[in-house]
Protein backbone atom coordinates (compact mmCIF):
# COMPACT_ATOMS: atom_id res chain seq x y z
CA UNK A 1 0.00 0.00 0.00
CA UNK A 2 2.84 2.09 0.62
CA UNK A 3 3.07 3.15 -2.99
CA UNK A 4 -0.43 4.20 -3.45
CA UNK A 5 -1.28 7.63 -5.37
CA UNK A 6 -4.00 8.66 -3.41
CA UNK A 7 -5.81 11.64 -4.53
CA UNK A 8 -9.15 13.04 -2.00
CA UNK A 9 -11.40 15.04 -4.64
CA UNK A 10 -12.95 17.63 -1.93
CA UNK A 11 -11.00 17.77 0.98
CA UNK A 12 -13.29 19.40 3.37
CA UNK A 13 -13.59 18.25 7.16
CA UNK A 14 -13.50 14.58 6.33
CA UNK A 15 -11.59 14.43 3.60
CA UNK A 16 -8.91 16.66 5.42
CA UNK A 17 -8.93 14.34 8.75
CA UNK A 18 -8.60 10.88 6.83
CA UNK A 19 -6.11 13.06 4.65
CA UNK A 20 -3.92 14.14 7.67
CA UNK A 21 -4.19 10.49 9.42
CA UNK A 22 -2.63 9.23 6.19
CA UNK A 23 -0.12 11.91 6.24
CA UNK A 24 0.64 10.83 9.80
CA UNK A 25 0.88 7.11 9.62
CA UNK A 26 3.89 8.16 7.06
CA UNK A 27 2.18 8.08 3.50
CA UNK A 28 5.00 9.91 1.40
CA UNK A 29 3.67 13.25 0.47
CA UNK A 30 4.07 13.23 -2.88
CA UNK A 31 1.61 10.22 -3.92
CA UNK A 32 -1.10 12.58 -2.10
CA UNK A 33 -2.97 14.66 -3.96
CA UNK A 34 -6.21 16.85 -3.22
CA UNK A 35 -8.62 18.94 -4.68
CA UNK A 36 -11.24 21.86 -3.01
CA UNK A 37 -13.74 24.36 -4.23
CA UNK A 38 -11.43 27.63 -2.98
CA UNK A 39 -7.75 28.49 -3.37
CA UNK A 40 -7.74 29.13 -0.10
CA UNK A 41 -8.53 26.12 1.18
CA UNK A 42 -5.70 24.26 -1.79
CA UNK A 43 -3.44 26.56 -0.61
CA UNK A 44 -3.95 25.79 3.06
CA UNK A 45 -3.52 21.52 2.03
CA UNK A 46 -0.21 22.52 -0.10
CA UNK A 47 1.52 23.66 3.34
CA UNK A 48 1.32 20.16 4.36
CA UNK A 49 3.25 18.99 1.65
CA UNK A 50 0.77 17.55 -0.47
CA UNK A 51 -0.30 19.03 -4.52
CA UNK A 52 -3.65 20.51 -4.22
CA UNK A 53 -5.70 22.18 -7.02
CA UNK A 54 -8.94 24.84 -6.53
CA UNK A 55 -11.40 24.43 -8.71
CA UNK A 56 -11.73 28.05 -8.65
CA UNK A 57 -8.06 28.25 -10.26
CA UNK A 58 -8.24 25.10 -12.53
CA UNK A 59 -11.65 23.92 -13.96
CA UNK A 60 -10.10 20.88 -14.78
CA UNK A 61 -8.48 20.03 -11.43
CA UNK A 62 -10.81 16.80 -10.20
CA UNK A 63 -10.13 15.03 -13.85
CA UNK A 64 -6.64 16.41 -13.79
CA UNK A 65 -5.81 14.81 -10.08
CA UNK A 66 -8.37 11.43 -10.67
CA UNK A 67 -6.56 10.56 -13.85
CA UNK A 68 -3.02 10.17 -12.30
CA UNK A 69 -3.96 8.23 -8.95
CA UNK A 70 -4.58 4.46 -7.63
CA UNK A 71 -6.81 5.44 -4.61
CA UNK A 72 -9.77 8.09 -5.46
CA UNK A 73 -11.83 9.42 -2.17
CA UNK A 74 -14.65 10.95 -3.17
CA UNK A 75 -15.31 13.63 -0.43
CA UNK A 76 -17.83 16.48 -1.45
CA UNK A 77 -20.99 16.73 -0.34
CA UNK A 78 -23.82 14.23 -1.54
CA UNK A 79 -25.72 16.95 -3.80
CA UNK A 80 -22.26 17.61 -5.31
CA UNK A 81 -21.52 13.65 -6.12
CA UNK A 82 -22.60 12.85 -9.54
CA UNK A 83 -21.69 16.36 -10.94
CA UNK A 84 -18.32 15.35 -9.61
CA UNK A 85 -18.31 11.91 -10.97
CA UNK A 86 -19.46 13.41 -14.73
CA UNK A 87 -16.44 15.22 -14.42
CA UNK A 88 -14.02 12.79 -13.86
CA UNK A 89 -14.98 9.47 -15.40
CA UNK A 90 -13.38 10.08 -18.80
CA UNK A 91 -9.87 10.25 -17.12
CA UNK A 92 -10.55 8.02 -14.29
CA UNK A 93 -8.39 4.79 -14.48
CA UNK A 94 -10.39 2.18 -15.10
CA UNK A 95 -7.93 0.15 -12.18
CA UNK A 96 -8.48 2.66 -9.63
CA UNK A 97 -10.47 2.03 -6.52
CA UNK A 98 -13.18 5.12 -5.79
CA UNK A 99 -14.23 5.53 -2.51
CA UNK A 100 -17.23 7.26 -1.69
CA UNK A 101 -18.04 9.06 1.25
CA UNK A 102 -21.49 10.53 0.52
CA UNK A 103 -23.93 9.72 2.90
CA UNK A 104 -26.96 8.72 1.02
CA UNK A 105 -25.88 7.78 -2.38
CA UNK A 106 -25.92 4.05 -3.39
CA UNK A 107 -23.44 1.99 -5.15
CA UNK A 108 -26.04 1.11 -8.16
CA UNK A 109 -26.30 5.03 -8.94
CA UNK A 110 -22.32 5.60 -8.60
CA UNK A 111 -22.06 2.15 -10.97
CA UNK A 112 -24.43 3.58 -13.66
CA UNK A 113 -22.07 6.37 -13.53
CA UNK A 114 -18.79 4.91 -14.10
CA UNK A 115 -19.55 1.87 -16.41
CA UNK A 116 -16.19 -0.23 -16.85
CA UNK A 117 -15.22 0.94 -13.89
CA UNK A 118 -15.62 -2.10 -11.12
CA UNK A 119 -13.81 -1.07 -7.91
CA UNK A 120 -15.96 0.76 -6.65
CA UNK A 121 -16.66 1.42 -2.35
CA UNK A 122 -18.76 3.52 -0.72
CA UNK A 123 -17.99 4.48 2.84
CA UNK A 124 -19.18 5.96 5.64
CA UNK A 125 -17.32 7.57 8.25
CA UNK A 126 -17.88 9.48 11.74
CA UNK A 127 -15.70 13.15 12.86
CA UNK A 128 -13.89 11.20 15.45
CA UNK A 129 -11.76 10.66 12.67
CA UNK A 130 -10.39 13.94 13.22
CA UNK A 131 -8.42 12.93 15.90
CA UNK A 132 -7.79 9.29 14.62
CA UNK A 133 -10.45 7.59 16.69
CA UNK A 134 -13.12 7.40 13.98
CA UNK A 135 -15.47 4.42 12.91
CA UNK A 136 -16.05 4.16 9.25
CA UNK A 137 -17.93 1.48 7.46
CA UNK A 138 -17.67 -0.09 4.38
CA UNK A 139 -19.46 -1.52 2.14
CA UNK A 140 -18.11 -2.73 -1.75
CA UNK A 141 -20.04 -3.12 -5.07
CA UNK A 142 -20.42 -6.47 -6.24
CA UNK A 143 -17.66 -6.43 -9.18
CA UNK A 144 -14.75 -4.49 -6.70
CA UNK A 145 -12.38 -7.31 -6.16
CA UNK A 146 -11.29 -8.48 -2.70
CA UNK A 147 -7.97 -5.84 -3.07
CA UNK A 148 -9.64 -2.97 -3.36
CA UNK A 149 -12.08 -3.43 0.01
CA UNK A 150 -8.31 -3.98 1.71
CA UNK A 151 -6.92 -1.04 0.01
CA UNK A 152 -9.89 0.90 1.59
CA UNK A 153 -9.54 -0.77 4.74
CA UNK A 154 -5.81 0.70 5.07
CA UNK A 155 -7.11 4.07 4.13
CA UNK A 156 -9.57 4.78 6.94
CA UNK A 157 -7.82 2.53 9.82
CA UNK A 158 -5.03 5.41 9.50
CA UNK A 159 -7.88 7.49 11.26
CA UNK A 160 -9.36 4.98 13.40
CA UNK A 161 -11.29 1.10 13.05
CA UNK A 162 -12.97 -0.06 10.21
CA UNK A 163 -16.02 -2.43 10.21
CA UNK A 164 -17.17 -4.15 7.01
CA UNK A 165 -20.84 -4.36 6.30
CA UNK A 166 -23.07 -5.24 3.14
CA UNK A 167 -24.31 -2.28 1.65
CA UNK A 168 -27.83 -2.68 2.93
CA UNK A 169 -26.68 -1.92 6.61
CA UNK A 170 -25.05 1.12 5.41
CA UNK A 171 -27.89 3.27 6.85
CA UNK A 172 -28.35 1.35 10.04
CA UNK A 173 -24.32 1.53 10.16
CA UNK A 174 -24.67 5.70 9.64
CA UNK A 175 -27.33 5.80 12.43
CA UNK A 176 -25.43 4.36 14.45
CA UNK A 177 -21.67 5.28 14.36
CA UNK A 178 -21.91 8.33 11.83
CA UNK A 179 -24.63 10.30 13.31
CA UNK A 180 -23.09 8.22 16.82
CA UNK A 181 -21.42 11.46 18.21
CA UNK A 182 -24.43 13.59 17.63
CA UNK A 183 -26.44 10.92 20.00
CA UNK A 184 -23.49 10.93 22.23
CA UNK A 185 -22.98 15.01 22.51
CA UNK A 186 -27.13 15.36 22.42
CA UNK A 187 -26.97 13.29 25.44
CA UNK A 188 -24.35 15.13 27.25
CA UNK A 189 -25.96 18.66 26.70
CA UNK A 190 -29.27 17.16 28.89
CA UNK A 191 -26.86 16.18 31.38
CA UNK A 192 -25.51 19.32 31.79
CA UNK A 193 -28.44 20.97 31.82
CA UNK A 194 -29.92 18.80 35.07
CA UNK A 195 -26.17 19.65 36.05
CA UNK A 196 -26.60 23.58 35.88
CA UNK A 197 -30.12 23.19 37.46
CA UNK A 198 -28.63 21.76 40.61
CA UNK A 199 -26.73 24.78 41.20
CA UNK A 200 -23.58 23.99 39.82
CA UNK A 201 -21.57 26.85 37.72
CA UNK A 202 -20.99 26.90 33.97
CA UNK A 203 -17.19 25.84 34.60
CA UNK A 204 -18.24 23.14 37.17
CA UNK A 205 -20.92 21.12 34.92
CA UNK A 206 -18.81 20.99 32.13
CA UNK A 207 -16.14 19.58 34.42
CA UNK A 208 -18.16 17.12 35.99
CA UNK A 209 -20.21 15.66 33.11
CA UNK A 210 -17.14 15.85 30.23
CA UNK A 211 -14.68 14.58 32.41
CA UNK A 212 -17.08 11.77 33.69
CA UNK A 213 -17.99 11.22 29.98
CA UNK A 214 -13.96 10.67 29.04
CA UNK A 215 -13.38 8.99 31.65
CA UNK A 216 -15.64 6.19 31.42
CA UNK A 217 -14.58 6.08 27.57
CA UNK A 218 -11.43 5.75 29.12
CA UNK A 219 -12.20 3.17 31.20
CA UNK A 220 -14.53 0.98 29.14
CA UNK A 221 -11.60 0.99 26.38
CA UNK A 222 -8.65 0.47 28.52
CA UNK A 223 -10.20 -2.13 30.91
CA UNK A 224 -11.87 -3.97 27.66
CA UNK A 225 -14.58 -4.70 30.27
CA UNK A 226 -18.66 -4.93 28.96
CA UNK A 227 -20.40 -2.06 29.85
CA UNK A 228 -22.64 -3.90 31.94
CA UNK A 229 -20.27 -5.42 34.47
CA UNK A 230 -18.67 -1.78 34.64
CA UNK A 231 -21.98 -0.07 35.22
CA UNK A 232 -22.81 -2.89 37.93
CA UNK A 233 -19.42 -1.92 39.41
CA UNK A 234 -20.82 1.84 40.55
CA UNK A 235 -24.63 0.23 41.35
CA UNK A 236 -25.00 -0.98 44.47
CA UNK A 237 -28.28 -2.93 45.52
CA UNK A 238 -30.50 0.10 46.96
CA UNK A 239 -28.25 2.27 46.76
CA UNK A 240 -28.42 6.07 44.81
CA UNK A 241 -26.92 4.68 41.39
CA UNK A 242 -29.68 2.31 41.12
CA UNK A 243 -32.35 4.46 41.74
CA UNK A 244 -31.13 6.42 38.56
CA UNK A 245 -30.81 3.40 36.43
CA UNK A 246 -34.52 2.38 37.51
CA UNK A 247 -35.48 6.07 36.96
CA UNK A 248 -33.95 5.72 33.28
CA UNK A 249 -35.11 2.15 32.35
CA UNK A 250 -38.77 3.50 33.15
CA UNK A 251 -38.85 5.46 29.82
CA UNK A 252 -37.63 2.51 28.12
CA UNK A 253 -34.59 3.69 26.00
CA UNK A 254 -34.03 0.65 24.00
CA UNK A 255 -37.60 1.51 22.41
CA UNK A 256 -36.86 4.92 22.31
CA UNK A 257 -32.97 4.40 21.07
CA UNK A 258 -34.39 1.78 18.05
CA UNK A 259 -37.45 4.71 17.00
CA UNK A 260 -34.44 6.94 16.67
CA UNK A 261 -32.57 4.80 14.77
CA UNK A 262 -35.57 3.77 12.29
CA UNK A 263 -36.48 7.02 11.62
CA UNK A 264 -32.97 8.07 10.37
CA UNK A 265 -33.05 4.91 8.46
CA UNK A 266 -35.84 5.99 7.15
CA UNK A 267 -34.76 9.68 5.98
CA UNK A 268 -31.47 8.15 4.75
CA UNK A 269 -34.35 5.94 2.02
CA UNK A 270 -36.14 9.08 1.33
CA UNK A 271 -33.04 10.81 0.40
CA UNK A 272 -31.47 8.02 -1.70
CA UNK A 273 -34.70 7.84 -3.27
CA UNK A 274 -36.61 11.01 -3.71
CA UNK A 275 -39.95 11.16 -4.84
CA UNK A 276 -41.00 13.16 -8.06
N1 LIG B 1 -18.91 15.32 8.31
C1 LIG B 1 -19.40 14.14 8.67
O1 LIG B 1 -19.72 13.87 9.82
C2 LIG B 1 -19.54 13.05 7.64
C3 LIG B 1 -19.72 11.72 8.09
C4 LIG B 1 -19.83 10.73 7.13
C5 LIG B 1 -19.79 11.05 5.78
N2 LIG B 1 -19.63 12.35 5.40
C6 LIG B 1 -19.62 12.64 3.98
O2 LIG B 1 -18.39 13.22 3.64
C7 LIG B 1 -18.58 14.11 2.55
C8 LIG B 1 -17.91 15.42 2.86
O3 LIG B 1 -18.47 15.99 4.02
P1 LIG B 1 -17.69 17.11 4.83
O4 LIG B 1 -18.40 17.26 6.12
O5 LIG B 1 -16.21 16.83 4.83
O6 LIG B 1 -17.98 18.37 3.87
P2 LIG B 1 -17.18 19.74 3.74
O7 LIG B 1 -16.36 20.00 4.96
O8 LIG B 1 -18.14 20.78 3.29
O9 LIG B 1 -16.15 19.45 2.55
C9 LIG B 1 -16.52 19.45 1.19
C10 LIG B 1 -15.25 19.69 0.40
O10 LIG B 1 -15.57 19.65 -0.99
C11 LIG B 1 -14.92 20.73 -1.63
N3 LIG B 1 -15.61 20.98 -2.90
C12 LIG B 1 -16.84 21.53 -3.13
N4 LIG B 1 -17.11 21.50 -4.45
C13 LIG B 1 -16.04 20.91 -5.06
C14 LIG B 1 -15.72 20.58 -6.39
N5 LIG B 1 -16.55 20.84 -7.41
N6 LIG B 1 -14.55 19.97 -6.64
C15 LIG B 1 -13.68 19.69 -5.65
N7 LIG B 1 -13.93 19.96 -4.35
C16 LIG B 1 -15.09 20.57 -4.07
C17 LIG B 1 -14.98 21.85 -0.63
O11 LIG B 1 -14.03 22.85 -0.97
P3 LIG B 1 -13.80 24.15 -0.05
O12 LIG B 1 -12.96 23.67 1.10
O13 LIG B 1 -13.06 25.10 -0.91
O14 LIG B 1 -15.17 24.61 0.36
C18 LIG B 1 -14.61 21.06 0.63
O15 LIG B 1 -13.21 20.90 0.70
C19 LIG B 1 -20.09 14.26 2.34
O16 LIG B 1 -20.48 13.56 1.19
C20 LIG B 1 -20.69 13.64 3.57
O17 LIG B 1 -21.91 12.98 3.29
C21 LIG B 1 -19.48 13.35 6.30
Amino acid sequence: MDKLKVCFLGTGSMGSSVLKGLLAAGHHPKLISATTNSEASAASLRELGISALSVEEASDANSLLAADSDLVVLGVKPYALLDLIDEIAAELPTTAVVVSMAAGIELATIAKRLPGHPELIRSMPNTPALVGSGVTGLAAADSATARSLDVATWLFEQVGSVVEVREDQINALSAISGSGPAWIYFLIEKWHEVALAQGFTEEQAKLLVEKTLIGSAKLLELTGEEPNKLRRAVTSPGGTTARIIETLDQADLTHLFDKALRSAVARAQELANPKG
